[in-house]
């Protein structure tokens, strides 16, 4: 049986003789109605009118005609209307199948990436920097995106390349010795990191030397000055901790933590191999490679004072993920400020004659403002992460309080609603869009929200509930399967356009996958949604007329095990109950 998305390639096959358009052509062509009374398809005839000399409309008249028996033999019905030919696919001959064919869509295995790794480079914070909102989005968007991957098939791996390493270091240590608490570092340790850096940032604009001896704790950090050494162990230590109770909290893991500082030994290798390969020019004092032909302003490699820097960390990186971790592709799930660094590491790659420099692939994201604030910057005005993430359960809690106040986990409940607000408010966006995140609309229950999911969800469920305690166990699947293979042979207008829905799982999860968009499946799921309530606002269900009620509680079934399994790849908790 094929799938109600492979209903275009169907009438494709039939229109290729007529039309003498290959069957990708055709595909294009054919849209989908605004509403689905007019039909399942529409194929517009306008493109002919110049070649056939003829009216569209005749032009229409005249194919269906000429595939009137193909079109009957697969139960479609075809109409002119205007320039276009209207496709209504037979619901009795086709619904049954299609439903009793969902489950089996939703547990076949993809093979887009069997046998091959995919790394992805997500989250990556700077130590001792408040986590900012770009790694937020990096942190959710990887995230959906290593269970997308692995959902077609993919092995994928995550690794957090925490920024732990560099001149920041130095001033940080600075900062510290002179104005640091140990106690507050311990409770608070970003903040308290923070507070000596913005102070250090304040006192260096009176006083230029500190810039001189945060230089020099660099220097010694970097040749592995014991004193250097152990605090920056110990920022490294605390910030990790704190940044892993915001991890578990998102519900994100990673497969590895590979600091910059674990290339630290892995770039001699590469600076050696760019200067053999005589790649490496002086500038200014400093080591760059130079990327004219590309068109893009050269790399730095090595500043005047020898050290190494951003991209360098990048190089010998990308070739590890390559060598020692055997990437088929090298994903980086990193902001679009970044855009021209990657194409420049990438370019460098190839120059070194790394060939699999083509597998890299960027994936980047825009910005984001929390409540018309950006969530952190230098100069002070933070919002944290940890805030913003409270801030959301709070009305989460708000709005439990009122809307079931006898639900049993309430906490637990208003900690996965203000989750999911956030991680939905993100990636319901084409992720190379700004957004300007409201926590208020986010933590609705009505509109494109996190909880309007999870809340049809849960109506869902109390539906089958109600099923279960009606007919006690009556309508079990196989029960259910019977009765629809049986009797019901209607299909309303909601029943049907939620089920050709469900059906194009696969190849809105293949999309999402090669396009890395998590908001494919985003969009997706909320329409799923939207297509439930319309159906269960329309049908009745639980107690609808014998002829469909087995139909109708086996799609409601479906679209419950279709959502959660959407929700999931998201990252969204699915509560039973709200
Ligand atoms: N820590 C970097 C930053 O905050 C992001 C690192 C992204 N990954 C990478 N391989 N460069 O800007």
């Amino acid at each position: 049986m094929k799938l109600a998305h492979l209903f275009k390639q169907q009438v494709a096959s039939m229109l290729q003789p007529v039309t003498l358009m290959t069957e990708e052509e055709l595909i294009q062509m054919l849209e989908v109605p605004p509403t689905i009374d007019m039909g399942d398809l529409a194929f517009p005839c306008y493109t002919f009118a110049k070649t056939w000399r003829r009216s569209p409309d005749q032009i229409a008249t005249e194919i269906i005609t000429a595939i009137e028996q193909p079109l009957a033999d697969a139960h479609i019905q075809a109409q002119a209307v205007g320039a276009y030919i209207n496709l209504t696919w037979d619901r009795a001959y086709y619904g049954t199948e299609i439903l009793s064919s969902l489950e089996e869509q939703q547990n076949t295995e993809l093979q887009i990436g069997t046998g091959k790794r995919i790394v992805i480079d997500m989250s990556s914070p700077n130590i001792a920097k408040p986590f900012g909102v770009g790694h937020l989005r990096s942190t959710i968007i990887g995230a959906a995106l290593h269970r997308i991957y692995q959902a077609v098939g993919y092995e994928a791996i995550r690794v957090n390349h925490l920024g732990d390493w560099g001149t920041q270091f130095g001033k940080l240590i600075t900062a510290y010795l002179r104005w640091g608490d140990p106690e507050q570092l311990k409770l608070n340790p970003i903040g308290e990191s923070l507070r000596v850096y913005i102070q250090f940032h304040e006192e260096v604009e009176q006083n230029p030397r500190l810039d001189d001896e945060a230089r020099d704790w660099f220097r010694k950090l970097e040749q592995g000055d014991a004193q250097a050494v152990e605090l920056w162990h110990y920022f490294v230590d605390v910030s990790m901790q704190s940044l892993q109770k915001m991890y578990q909290r998102l519900g994100v893991e990673f497969d590895a933590v590979l600091g910059e500082s674990f290339y630290n030994d892995k770039m001699p290798a590469v600076i050696a191999q760019l200067q053999r390969q005589q790649l490496l020019v002086e500038s200014d004092g400093a080591q760059v490679v130079r990327l004219d032909e590309q068109e893009l302003p050269p790399c730095l490699i090595l500043k005047s004072d020898g050290t190494t820097i951003y991209p360098t960390r990048d190089l010998a990186t990308a070739i590890y993920r390559k060598e020692i971790m055997g990437a088929d592709q090298l994903i980086y799930v990193v902001g679009g400020e970044q855009t021209l660094h990657f194409k420049q590491v990438f370019e460098v790659l190839r120059k070194m004659g790394h060939s699999w420099a083509t597998d890299c692939i960027h994936v980047p994201f825009g910005l984001m403002k929390v409540d018309g604030k950006k969530m952190s910057t230098r100069k002070g005005k933070v919002v944290f992460l940890e805030e913003v993430l409270d801030q959301a359960v709070e009305r989460a809690t708000q709005i439990i309080a009122e809307k079931s106040p006898d639900l049993p986990n309430k906490e637990q409940v208003a900690e996965q609603i203000g989750i999911g607000a956030i991680i939905f408010g993100d990636l319901k966006n084409n992720r190379q869009n700004e957004i300007d995140f409201s926590l208020k609309d986010a933590v609705t229950f009505e509109g494109e929200t996190g909880p309007y999911l999870q809340y049809t969800y849960a109506r869902i469920q109390s539906i089958l509930r109600k099923v279960q305690t009606m007919n006690n166990s009556h309508y079990n699947q196989t029960t259910i399967e019977l009765e629809t293979n049986t009797t019901n042979r209607e299909w309303s207008h909601v029943s049907w356009a939620l089920l050709i829905h469900l059906s194009r799982y696969t190849y809105e999860l293949e999309r999402a996958a090669t396009q890395h968009e998590p908001s494919i499946i985003a969009r997706y799921t909320l329409e799923t949604a939207k297509l439930f309530n319309q159906f269960y606002n329309k049908d009745r269900i639980v107690d609808a007329p014998l002829s469909v009620k087995a139909q109708r509680i086996s799609l409601t079934m479906q679209t419950g095990l279709y959502l959660k399994r959407l929700m999931t790849l998201l990252g969204l908790q699915t509560p039973e109950q709200m």
